[in-house]
């Protein structure tokens, strides 16, 4: 019997959620909701409202309630660690859980964030990636989620620009085994664009509501390079308009969004996960 016809036949239905704190914005249960009806799976992915000094006794009830996985959001994706049984190596090198899998009471955590980054460039802007240059604005979790990842495709060189310039030269030094990637600071960053094949946006300048910001002058872009931001809302920034107009490939970030709901719902369900319904989803309560 597979995983999920256990929670299936235990439960009446296939209990999943995304914790976090505000939640109610959450887009994952509609994209979710989608996804499972779209496979004639019974069952419901719930936003679960979960204060930080809860979070402990929440995770245990995923046990106790005989939740199949959750998924989880800010702010708790680095304090959830602590109380899970095991980490797969995506999620204990970021240092960040997104997806919690339970097998029988026995809880994995998995960052989902960074492949599911990689999935949608490659399937929609940047098919090969290996022995490219790239630029990634920006040192948090965000970024070092999709860099993790970047590196396993060994680009010729992952250059970090960062506002705080430490905390990209610290990132480069932690993760120099993994790949050719080096640390400098944000207004270092014009000077590297030229001869780079992919720019990437993992701040928050240009997200609603200040939807004017760009991180740097669209002047610097040549033809050709793949301009990609993190950013789905609104779903092509100010970046990636002018990225475009200039002849770039622009990559948005909904689809990091939906791939990586994608694999969490596949660690879950042990099934493809329905792509197109889920970005359908998104679309329609993103009202476009
Ligand atoms: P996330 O999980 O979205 O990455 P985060 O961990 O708080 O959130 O990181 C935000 C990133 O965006 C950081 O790299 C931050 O730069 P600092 O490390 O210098 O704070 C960057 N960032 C946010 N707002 C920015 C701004 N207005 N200008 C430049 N960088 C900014």
């Amino acid at each position: 019997m597979k995983a999920e016809e256990q929670f299936v036949h235990s439960s009446g239905g296939l209990l999943l959620g995304v914790m976090g704190d505000p939640i109610a914005h959450s887009k994952s249960p509609q994209m979710h909701g989608a996804a499972l009806q779209a496979l004639g799976i019974t069952g419901a992915y719930v936003p679960l409202h979960i204060a930080s000094e809860r979070l402990g006794d929440a995770i245990s009830a995923i046990r106790t309630l005989g939740f199949r996985g959750v998924n989880v959001t800010i702010p708790h994706k680095v304090a959830v660690m602590e109380f899970l049984d095991q980490l797969d190596e995506s999620a204990a090198s970021i240092g960040a859980v997104n997806t919690i899998v339970n097998d029988g009471g026995r809880l994995t955590g998995y960052n989902t964030d960074g492949i599911g980054y990689v999935r949608s460039l490659k399937a929609e802007a940047a098919p090969e990636l290996q022995d490219t240059r790239i630029l990634v604005l920006g040192a948090g979790g965000a970024a070092r989620g999709i860099i993790h990842s970047l590196l396993k495709e060994r680009p010729a060189e992952l250059i970090v620009a960062n506002r705080t310039p430490d905390k990209a030269v610290q990132l480069a030094e932690e993760w120099s085994t993994l790949g050719p990637i080096r640390g400098i600071g944000l207004e270092e960053a014009p000077s590297f664009i030229e001869g780079t094949d992919l720019v990437i946006n993992t701040t928050s300048i240009g997200m609603h509501p200040k939807v004017d910001g760009t991180p740097f002058s669209a002047d610097l872009l040549a033809p050709g390079m793949v301009v990609s931001d993190l950013i789905y809302n609104p779903l092509e920034t100010r970046l990636l308009r002018e990225a475009r107009e200039r002849g770039c490939t622009a990559h948005g970030g909904l689809g990091m969004f939906v791939y990586q709901g994608a694999y969490a719902l596949e660690y879950w369900t042990g099934r493809p996960a329905p792509v197109d319904a889920m970005r359908q989803a998104m679309l329609e309560c993103m009202g476009s």
